[in-house]
Order: C-alpha cells, then structure tokens, then sequence
C-alpha cells in the first residue's frame, strides 16, 4: 500500500492536476505518512525558521490548521495533499509578497510524512 501511495504522489510530483481522490482509509489505519517523522522532516528541512506550527506569524504565516484553511494555496491551486506537497518542493511566491524557497532534496517520503504531520497543527 505504501509502495502504491508513493507511485501516486511521483505521478503527480510535476504538479499537474490531476482529479484523482484519494483513496478512502478505514479509521485507525495508518495514513499514507509517517507524523513523528514528519515532524523531524520539518526541523531538518529549516520550515520551523519562517513557519511557526501555531497561528503566529514569525517571518511567514504559522501553519496552524493549514490543511484545512479555506482557501486556495498561494499559487492558485486547490489545497490537495498533493497539491501541498508540489508547493513545498516547488515553493513560490507567496500572498504577501515574501517567497518560499524551493525544497528539490524532499523525497516522496519527507512530502507525505510533511503532509501528515501539518494535519496534525490544528
Ligand atoms: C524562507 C522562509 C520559508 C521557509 C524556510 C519555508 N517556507 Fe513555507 N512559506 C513561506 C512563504 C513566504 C509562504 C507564502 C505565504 C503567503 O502566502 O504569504 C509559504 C507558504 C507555505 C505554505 C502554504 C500556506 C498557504 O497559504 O496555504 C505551506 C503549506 C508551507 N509554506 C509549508 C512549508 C514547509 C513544510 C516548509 C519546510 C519544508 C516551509 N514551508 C519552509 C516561506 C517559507
């Protein structure tokens, strides 16, 4: 399953969007990342110096519930697992004009841990 949840996430890596949703999870099975690790990921890959984990704004906004913010991602897109994890190692500009930088050293694996983990700041 885990190789499976990979194989998509490459297939989408190039951004494109693609209408394919997610593949339902029965509660308590374990979700396509790994949140300890992605928590680690997100110290090792320095988001902590511009992004707080709570709603505070330190150099860029906090990512306080950011999964579920009702808006779209700052370059336009729907805000889909995938979708965050193109903008994460893509960066871009951002709505107030700052720009984040590009994270190209992520794999699949940091992305989907990442991702996992930024659904747990609530
Ligand atoms: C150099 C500062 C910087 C670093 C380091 C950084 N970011 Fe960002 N990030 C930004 C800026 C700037 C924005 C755009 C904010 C805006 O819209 O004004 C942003 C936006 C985001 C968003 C989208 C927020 C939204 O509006 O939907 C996510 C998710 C995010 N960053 C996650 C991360 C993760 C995960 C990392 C670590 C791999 C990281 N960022 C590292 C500066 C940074």
């Amino acid at each position: 399953m885990l190789a499976g949840l990979s194989l998509a996430a490459l297939l989408v890596a190039g951004c494109a969007k693609v209408g394919k949703a997610p593949a339902a999870r029965p509660p308590g099975v374990k979700a396509a990342g790994d949140i300890a690790r992605g928590s680690n990921v997100f110290q090792r890959a320095g988001c902590s110096s511009c992004h707080s984990t709570g709603s505070d704004t330190l150099v860029c906004p906090g990512l306080k519930g950011v999964m579920a913010w009702d808006t779209t991602l700052p370059n336009g897109k729907p805000r889909t697992d995938d979708n965050v994890k193109a903008w994460i190692r893509s960066g871009g500009v951002g709505r107030t004009g700052g720009t984040m930088p590009s994270n190209p050293g992520l794999t699949d694996r940091d992305l989907a841990d990442l991702v996992a983990y930024l659904k747990t700041l609530k």
